[in-house]
């Protein structure tokens, strides 16, 4: 137990705020650059870099340009970036063959960041909704997403990106058994120190509408997520989750989104201590962006605040599309 304190005057907690010195001094948590994984995105064709109109500067970028932001993002210092992809509706099939295409945009963007800037680590991200005709993270048959068929897709994708040099796989779909089958097909093929940093505890959350416009799944996607993603309403299921994930062989932990879901961070860190992520989704970032673009908010001083925000509630990193403007705050 905690000592009781003392009342006032011998108490004045306005003591340890009185200057920046012993502010930074009594201060219990710090965000720092190693504290970031940047979500990026790939798409087809050569000297492209596009603007997402619903995220302000958040960009997709053919694979050279994509070589050029890693490169950026290791001279800041940021320890790791997560490929997304971009595909036309041309790129989408129903049986989702371009998610373990060797040649795929991300599977050529993690082999030529490997070769250029081998030390930033490279996560990806599994599902096949970026490879679905109808944007779902599964195979859906009969208006149904179907687990165990879209769980060997899974390992096929896992595999193709182990095979091109990604150090992080990001399972993202929420099927279940799906950690289990990737750590054995990994263990099989040979990829022991592939890590899988396991979205957990994603929520069915409406945060994640800017990102479908930038991934090209907006209007692809027919009906909704519910059936695999979680309820927000729910925060015990986020536990049992976790517990199996780690046990299925998960060496790090998400929780998806970040800001409206801090409580389930505290809850995950608390009960396993395992390496636990946070990310700020594009919804988030979004709305921060919008609102500093309207005058209405400090952007950076609001950007800094919401990553500090993870680091309390327990996080050990966060996945924001904010890192390289964080980064050049920190490390100015
Ligand atoms: C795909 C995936 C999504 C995000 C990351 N991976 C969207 C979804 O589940 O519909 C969202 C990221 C963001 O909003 O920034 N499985």
């Amino acid at each position: 137990m905690r000592p009781t304190q003392a009342p006032f005057p011998a108490t004045r907690l306005r003591r340890l705020r009185q200057s920046p010195a012993i502010r930074a001094l009594t201060r219990q948590n710090t965000l720092t650059v190693d504290d970031f994984i940047w979500p990026v995105f790939v798409r087809a064709g050569e000297g492209i870099k596009e603007e997402i109109p619903s995220m302000p500067g958040v960009f997709r970028r053919s694979v050279d340009q994509l070589v050029e932001a890693a490169r950026e993002a290791a001279d800041l210092g940021i320890p790791a970036i997560c490929i997304f992809p971009y595909t036309g509706i041309e790129e989408r099939t129903e049986d989702c063959a371009g998610a373990w295409d060797p040649e795929n945009h991300v599977n050529r963007a993690i082999r030529a960041i490997k070769q250029a800037v081998p030390d930033i680590a490279v996560m990806t991200d599994v599902a096949l909704d970026t490879y679905n005709i109808n944007g779902h993270d599964g195979f859906v048959e009969n208006g149904e997403i179907v687990n165990d068929r879209t769980v060997e897709a899974l390992v096929k994708m896992t595999l193709a990106q182990a095979e091109a040099g990604a150090d992080i796989i990001g399972p993202s779909d929420m099927m279940d058994g799906r950690i289990g089958a990737m750590r054995e097909g990994l263990e099989a093929a040979g990829h022991q120190r592939v890590m899988i940093l396991s979205y957990s505890a994603k929520y069915a959350s409406a945060f994640y509408g800017p990102f479908r416009d930038a991934v090209g799944a907006s209007g692809a996607l027919s009906g909704d997520k519910k059936t695999y993603q979680m309820d927000p309403g729910n925060s015990d299921e986020a536990l049992r989750l976790i517990e199996r994930d780690l046990r299925e062989g998960a060496d790090m932990v998400m929780v998806k989104p970040g800001m409206p879901y801090l409580d389930i961070c505290r809850r995950v860190k608390d009960a396993f201590g395992a390496p636990t992520y946070a990310y700020q989704v594009s919804g988030e970032y979004a709305m921060i962006q919008s609102a500093a673009a309207n005058g209405w908010i400090d952007g950076d001083k609001v950007m800094m605040e919401s990553l500090m925000a993870f680091k309390r509630a327990g996080c050990d990193g966060i996945l924001t599309y904010f890192a390289p403007a964080a980064a050049r705050i920190l490390n100015p």
